[in-house]
């Protein structure tokens, strides 16, 4: 245990979450800071400055993720230790809410600088992480700048045409990055000797527990697809339903398939359509084509790998039943990814040391942490969502919750530098 309890200073964690929420598209509902965006282009710069403010080294990575390092003594007498890395990301989703990820960042910042006032030295480096555009972007790829930092970040996803036709890569020069820097910025494979995230839950497990702080036992993994529908246009008065190729009819069932795929899942398992377009859109013209664009999602990754099966299947029956031609694309698949016990352990041990209750959660949220399993041993630290709510502007999760959260990744932290063997 750190010699005291790190007192984390709510009102300037109050403070900073205040001023990050500042920097919005406002001609959007609740919080709005897209990647690639101005706001959040600017945002990144008062992220850099309260790390530099809380004694952080701040770089931009090739990535485009902002990286505040805190040398170790091992590194001050020459010696070389892996270090240890904590982030999250500060986008959000459009019409999103003020702590997604948020508090994974200024908390990380509060507790380099609750360590600092305490005289808390690791021996370790300690990284701190702001990852760019964890949310998907218009490109269908999420997680950029994690993807990046742990060389999973592909050429083709730099390739991904936008919904205006640039290609992601083109973005990334646009915002003044340098798409072949971002492939070529991964650090090396089990280079971390830890990476530990603060999260909200973003839904209802740990509010419904009672219990104050989740360990994190497993992220799930997500499929996402897009699926086209080719039918016929014809006129909707005169053409007889069963005489019909309607590509949106076709698209709503397999809208219902998605559905029922997910709520048959076992212990964590969902499946969410989030978005239906077709054409030409009129009253009186029977859809000639329709899109839509769905996840999967579970901690249960043989569950996940045989929905893909199914849906493909069902999907396509139906689309023959009613003559529509149609084609399935699977734009990413991420397998879910288990925490590292040895980290739960730790987790667990700073909560119960600080009179805190816990409690294990699965994340049925994605995080930057699921692509830094690459690079070392990976935990998550939960605070609850109040009311389960996530992804909206009524997100919220009260001060003091986030200050828990912050003394437990501060004492994980120091545990962490004080443990040689992270190993299952
Ligand atoms: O989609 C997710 O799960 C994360 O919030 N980006
Ligand atoms: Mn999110
Ligand atoms: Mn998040």
């Amino acid at each position: 245990m750190t010699q005291i309890p790190l007192e984390a200073d709510a009102q300037s964690v109050e403070a900073s979450l205040a001023e990050l929420a500042g920097f919005v598209d406002d001609t959007q509902e609740g919080w709005t800071r897209q990647v690639f965006s101005d706001p959040y282009r600017a945002s990144r710069e008062f992220v850099a400055g309260k790390m530099r403010d809380a004694g952080l080294e701040v770089t931009l990575d090739g990535g485009g993720n902002v990286v505040g390092r805190l040398p170790g003594r091992a590194s001050a007498a020459g010696l070389s230790l892996k270090p240890i890395m904590t982030g999250s990301h500060t986008d959000t989703v459009r019409g999103g809410g003020r702590f997604d990820g948020i508090v994974g960042v200024l908390g990380a910042i509060e507790a380099v600088a609750a360590m600092r006032r305490s005289g808390v030295a690791l021996n370790r480096d300690l990284y701190v992480v702001d990852f760019l555009g964890e949310e998907p972007n218009e490109f269908g790829i999420s997680c950029v700048g994690s993807r990046s930092l742990a060389g999973v970040l592909l050429p083709e996803h730099l390739d991904m045409p936008g919904t205006s036709g640039q290609s992601m890569g083109r973005t990334l020069e646009a915002v003044g990055l340098d798409p072949q820097a971002a492939l070529d910025n991964a650090w090396g494979r089990n280079s971390l000797h830890a990476y530990i995230e603060l999260h909200i839950e973003q839904g209802p497990l740990l509010e419904r527990s009672g219990h104050e702080i989740g360990v994190v036992t497993a992220i799930a993994g997500i499929d996402r697809l897009m699926a086209r529908f080719i039918g016929r246009a014809d006129h909707a008065g005169a053409t007889p339903m069963d005489a019909r190729l309607d590509a949106l009819g076709a698209a709503a069932s397999a809208v219902l398939t998605i559905e029922r795929e997910g709520c048959g899942a076992p212990v964590h398992g969902v499946a969410t359509t989030g978005r239906i377009e077709s054409y030409p859109g009129s009253f009186n013209v029977v859809p000639s084509e329709a899109r839509l664009w769905a996840e999967l999602r579970s901690t249960d990754q043989g569950w996940l790998s045989g929905a893909k099966g199914r849906l493909a299947r069902e999907i396509g029956l139906e689309a023959d039943r009613r003559g529509v031609s149609h084609m399935i694309e699977w734009l990413t698949d991420q397998d879910a990814v288990p925490t590292a016990p040895a980290i739960r352990d730790l987790v667990a041990r700073s909560a119960d040391r600080l009179g805190f209750s816990w409690a294990p959660v699965p994340s049925g949220a994605g995080h930057d942490a699921a692509h830094m399993v690459h690079l070392g041993p990976m935990g998550m630290i939960f605070i609850p969502s109040t009311g389960g709510r996530s992804h909206c502007p009524e997100e919220f999760t009260p001060t003091a919750d986030i200050v828990r959260g912050i003394q437990v990744l501060a004492e994980t932290l120091a545990e962490l530098d004080r443990t040689d063997s992270l190993a299952a």
